[in-house]
C-alpha cells in the first residue's frame, strides 16, 4: 500500500465509524486536546487482553466504582481485588493489576509515566499495554499490535509469514502506517477496523476505507486466509 495515505483514511472512518467505550473519549473531544485517563485505558488495556469487550465493560465499571483513582486501587484489599476481578480469569493479572497501582502510587506520585519506556518498567505492564497506553492516553507514536492489528496488517501488505515468525514483521509494518498526527485514534481505528470490517472470517472489504490499498484485496486473494497459519 501507500503507507503515507492509509492513516488519513483510516481516520476519517474512525471519526465517522467509531465504536464507543466507557474508557474511550470520542475524536471529536480528542481533536480538542482532551485525553482519556490513563488509569482507564491501562485498566481497560489489561482486562481486554484475554477477554471480549462487551464482557469487559460491567467489569471495568465495577473496578472504578470501587476504586476510582489508581491510588485508591493501590490500597485496595488484594483480596477485595480478586474478588472483583472473579470470571475475567487469568489472575496472575489481577495480582500484577494490584502491584502495578501500587508502583504507580508509591513511585509515580499517582501519574502514569507518559513513555512507552516508562510505562514498560511498571509491573506486569508488556509490550503490548505499554504501547497501546502511551498511544491512547498520552497520543504518542507506537506501534500498538493485538491480533487485530495482526490481521489487518498481513491483508493490506499481503504478509506472507505466519506467526509467531512474522510477529517482528508486523511490529514494523505497524510502525510504518502509524502517523505522528492521531496515533492514539490511529491504533484505536486499527482496532474497530479489525472487529468491524477486517473480521476473520466474512471481512467486509466493500465497506473498507483501506480497499483501494490493500494489497490481499487488490491480488484477488482470499482475504480471510490471512493471517497466514503455520503448518
Ligand atoms: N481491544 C483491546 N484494546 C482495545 C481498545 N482500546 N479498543 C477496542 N478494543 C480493544
Amino acid at each position: 500500500p501507500e503507507t503515507a495515505a492509509v492513516a488519513p483514511l483510516l481516520l476519517a472512518w474512525y471519526d465517522r465509524h467509531h465504536r464507543s467505550f466507557p474508557w474511550r473519549i470520542s475524536p471529536a473531544e480528542g481533536q480538542q486536546g482532551r485525553r482519556a485517563d490513563p488509569y482507564h485505558v491501562w485498566l481497560s488495556e489489561v482486562m481486554l487482553q484475554q477477554t471480549t469487550v462487551q464482557a469487559v465493560i460491567p467489569y471495568f465499571q465495577r473496578f472504578l466504582a470501587l476504586w476510582p483513582r489508581v491510588e485508591d486501587l493501590a490500597e485496595a484489599e488484594t483480596d477485595a481485588v480478586m474478588k472483583a476481578w472473579a470470571g475475567l480469569g487469568y489472575y496472575a493479572r489481577a495480582r500484577n493489576l494490584k502491584k502495578c497501582a501500587e508502583a504507580v502510587a508509591r513511585d509515580h506520585a499517582g501519574r502514569f509515566p507518559d513513555t512507552e519506556d516508562g510505562l514498560r518498567a511498571l509491573p506486569g505492564v508488556g509490550d503490548y499495554t505499554a504501547a497501546a497506553v502511551a498511544a491512547i492516553a498520552f497520543d504518542r507514536p507506537s506501534a500498538v499490535v493485538d491480533g487485530n492489528v495482526e490481521r489487518v496488517v498481513s491483508r493490506l501488505f499481503l504478509v506472507e509469514d505466519s506467526l509467531p515468525a512474522a510477529k517482528r514483521l508486523f511490529r514494523a509494518l505497524t510502525a510504518s502506517i502509524t502517523p505522528q498526527q492521531r496515533p492514539g485514534d490511529f491504533a484505536q481505528a486499527m482496532m474497530d477496523l479489525g472487529s468491524t470490517i477486517c473480521t476473520p472470517r466474512r471481512p467486509v472489504c466493500a465497506l473498507c476505507p483501506l480497499n483501494d490499498h490493500c494489497l490481499a484485496f487488490r491480488s484477488g486473494a482470499a482475504v480471510e486466509s490471512y493471517p497466514r497459519k503455520a503448518a
